[in-house]
């Protein structure tokens, strides 16, 4: 008899299949998480209908539902697995998903980009059953250079400027996830293995490192700490919220930050006006920031602001892309107020 316990199973009874109803996810930029999807056996009382010859076939099938368009993240059917483009070595599901019930999805080195709904269905002997998962992913990598000029910063000051910008250096996975979502930037900057790498989706003369030609993130390979360049930042999720400050008039740097305080909110920091970014604020309208610096964020592409570009851009004093604004320079502010709790 080659029959095993499952095949007995399923020639007496009714088995059905049943998803839990699932919430939403959240993940960090290069980080990991499960989508949920789990599914049960269960023998239903039909001692009558004893005649359906069920076998163990299994398809789970995860896809990713942008508005109208759908597009396959994996599929597996009796052991064979594909998966879609943009996915390869980033997502995997149980290697026995009948025996434990889980269909779920693992990914990885998660990208900005992943962020949105997924739909896992699960075809297991007769029964179909599908539901649907949202994922957030967190977090953003920034370009930074220090008020003075290019390339100014040791490995040190590096990693105490992304502190001092509200961030932290960014990681070399980090980096590669920010690339894989279309970050450009040909300026060499610190990583926190000490290493200097700048990421390239364009190539163009002047900024081909060591992959002419090729897109991808270049690399200097480990730096003795004392060389100076500029750094990659990573900021978190956003614990309150950035607004541009909605005055009459433009103000100072000083007046900018008086302003901020009589809105019972701070200036922003680089770093809270990249994550506000990330969420989508979008103002065609330079504003100063804690540090001196003065930018403003494009979720929008437009041609009128930034060129159809998307990002934070930063407005430099001199031509050659250095310097912060003259403080005495009259811009619009961005605000930060955390997330108050009420004790009340
Ligand atoms: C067995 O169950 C199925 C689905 O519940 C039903 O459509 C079918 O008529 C049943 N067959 C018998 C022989 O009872
Ligand atoms: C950029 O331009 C300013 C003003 O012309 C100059 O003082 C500075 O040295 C330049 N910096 C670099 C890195 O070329």
């Amino acid at each position: 008899m080659l029959l095993n316990i499952k095949h007995i199973l399923w020639l007496f009874c009714l088995c059905q299949t049943s998803l839990t109803v699932m919430r939403p996810v959240s993940g960090s930029l290069s980080g990991k998480v499960v989508l949920p999807c789990h599914f049960s056996t269960l023998p239903t009382a039909s001692p009558s209908n004893t005649t359906i010859s069920a076998t163990d076939y299994l398809r789970i099938k995860w896809t990713k539902m942008d508005g109208e368009v759908e597009s396959t993240v994996l599929v597996t059917q009796n052991s064979v697995i594909k998966i879609g483009p943009g996915y390869r070595n980033r997502v995997s599901v149980p290697s026995h998903p009948e025996d434990i019930g889980d269909a779920s999805l693992t990914v990885v080195k998660l990208r900005a980009s992943d962020a949105g709904t997924y739909r896992c269905e699960v075809l297991y002997g007769i029964e179909d059953t599908q539901d649907t998962v949202n994922l957030n992913v967190n977090g953003v990598v920034f370009h930074y250079r220090a008020k003075s000029s290019r390339y100014t910063l040791n490995y040190n000051e590096a990693v105490e400027t992304c502190r001092n910008v509200g961030a932290t250096i960014a990681t070399v996975d980090q980096l590669k996830a920010a690339y894989e979502d279309g970050f450009d930037q040909c300026d060499a900057g610190w990583i926190a293995d000490q290493t200097v790498r700048y990421p390239i989706t364009m190539p163009r003369p002047g900024c081909s490192g060591n992959l002419p030609g090729k897109p991808g993130v270049r690399s200097y390979g480990l730096r003795q700490p004392e060389e100076t360049y500029d750094v990659y930042c990573y900021a978190d999720k956003l614990d309150g919220e950035v607004f541009f400050a909605p005055t009459t008039r433009k103000m100072s740097f000083e007046e900018a930050k008086a302003d901020c305080e009589n809105r019972n909110a701070v200036l922003a920091s680089p770093g809270q006006l990249h994550s506000a970014w990330r969420k989508g604020l979008d103002r065609c309208d330079y504003g100063w920031l804690s540090d001196g610096s003065a930018r403003h964020p494009v979720a929008v592409p437009r041609m009128q602001c930034g060129r159809g570009l998307l990002g934070v851009r930063t407005m430099y004093r001199y031509r050659n892309q250095t310097g912060f604004p003259e403080p005495t320079m009259k811009l619009g502010a961005y605000c930060f107020k955390g997330t108050v709790f009420n004790y009340a």
